[in-house]
């Protein structure tokens, strides 16, 4: 048994069952045995080994076309003399590195850049440093400086934020909680458990936004951590000016059901056998995100998908290049393009949430964005 789950189990028998957001966290973040202090998790199935891989592990197109998408805003934006590019949860540091060599062939955008990580774990800044020497670290976006105009982007980071799960009773919500098998004796497996009903856990902006119809059974999930950065941003984009892109894989409509998810060695595990060994995500309610945006007065357009967005900003001409540049690497690069952008891989699944403070221009790739090319054309 994991260090981690036999002191959580000894929490739990001492003072009771955790809600699932402060077992997330633990399993995630515990500052000697989460998930994230500990390792980088990230590689190609087989290849690398790890647990999982995200877009920019995938491929350079990822990271290459945000940063022409940064180009393209900020020449659009008039070209503010500083610029500041903060990233959340960078991981490796693999996208700001394929941003910041894509934005290197700019070099009236390079020489205003100041870049900014938000990282929490010790460990991925040593390997976020290898690839991006220059950046500034922080722990949270307090320090970020907001005197500058920013870029914010955070892909596959709000999926790690702790959420909570409640249960639709006939007379209310019970909450889903992690406690102790009292018939284990020893053993201390962990196993799910429910709080008393209660009438309504879920924030305003959360409660105008569930499911029309919902039936006993019916499990709904909560972020406040989600919410908090998100109306951190808010309040940080209203200073400084800006705009941000979220990449996650979630849901752009309220819908019920259970996400919870743990993987490890690149397959499903029970999310409660091994914390600080698997990777624990939930998909992201985007609905409750840009709702909080737009009441934080920020600009939003519609949600949108990550295939359709990548192909707009012209990923299949990026492909294309790529594969004439390298005849013999065709297929794998084709094979690429289509884990990002094909409906049954990424496509679908992930979705963009796009903001923009008033004064910024309208967003390439989406939908109210107006954009004659692709940016990528534009910015090669
Ligand atoms: C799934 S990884 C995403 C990595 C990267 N963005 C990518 O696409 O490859 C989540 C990242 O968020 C970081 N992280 C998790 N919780 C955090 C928090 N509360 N504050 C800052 N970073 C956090 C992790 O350490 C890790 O770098």
């Amino acid at each position: 048994m994991s260090t981690l789950k036999a002191r959580l189990a000894e929490k739990i028998k001492a003072n009771g069952p955790l809600s699932l957001a402060d077992y997330m966290h633990a399993a995630l973040s515990d500052p000697q045995d989460g998930y994230y202090m500990r390792r980088a998790p990230f590689g190609a199935p087989h290849a690398e080994g790890g647990d999982f891989t995200t877009a920019p592990e995938i491929s350079q197109m990822f990271g290459e076309l945000i940063g022409a998408w940064c180009a393209d805003l900020w020449a659009r934006a008039g070209a503010p003399a500083q610029l500041n590019l903060v990233e959340l949860g960078p991981g490796r540091g693999t996208l700001m590195a394929d941003i910041c060599r894509t934005l290197g062939r700019h070099a009236d955008f390079a020489e205003h850049l100041g870049v900014h990580f938000v990282e929490t774990s010790p460990f991925l800044r040593a390997e976020q440093k290898r690839r991006v020497p220059h950046a500034q670290w922080h722990d949270t976006l307090a320090t970020v400086p907001d005197t500058a105009k920013t870029l914010v982007l955070a892909n596959e980071f709000f999926d790690a934020l702790p959420i909570s799960q409640y249960t639709r009773t006939q007379n209310g919500w019970q909450e889903i909680t992690v406690t102790v098998e009292t018939a284990a004796g020893e053993n201390n497996a962990l196993v799910y458990g429910h709080s008393q009903e209660r009438e309504n856990p879920f924030s305003a902006i959360q409660s105008a936004l569930l499911p029309a119809t919902l039936d006993p059974g019916d499990i709904i999930e909560a972020s406040p951590a989600r919410e908090q950065v998100m109306a951190d941003l808010c309040t940080h984009l209203a200073r400084s000016g800006g705009a941000a892109l979220i990449v996650d894989y979630g849901y752009a409509r309220p819908a019920a059901g259970d996400s919870f998810q743990a993987m490890q060695h690149h397959a499903f595990v029970d999310p409660l056998d091994s914390p600080g060994e698997a990777d624990l995500t939930a998909h992201v309610n985007f609905a409750v995100l840009l709702q909080l945006a737009r009441e934080k007065g920020l600009q939003a357009p519609p949600i949108a998908q990550q295939g359709p967005f990548l192909r707009a900003l012209g990923l299949d001409q990026r492909a294309a290049q790529l594969a004439q540049k390298n005849p013999e690497a065709l297929g794998k690069i084709m094979g690429e393009r289509d884990r990002l952008a094909a409906p049954d891989q990424m496509g679908h699944l992930f979705k963009v949430l796009g903001l923009r403070h008033r004064d910024m221009p309208p967003l390439a790739g989406f939908e109210d964005g107006s954009l004659p090319d692709t940016v990528s054309e534009a910015h090669r």
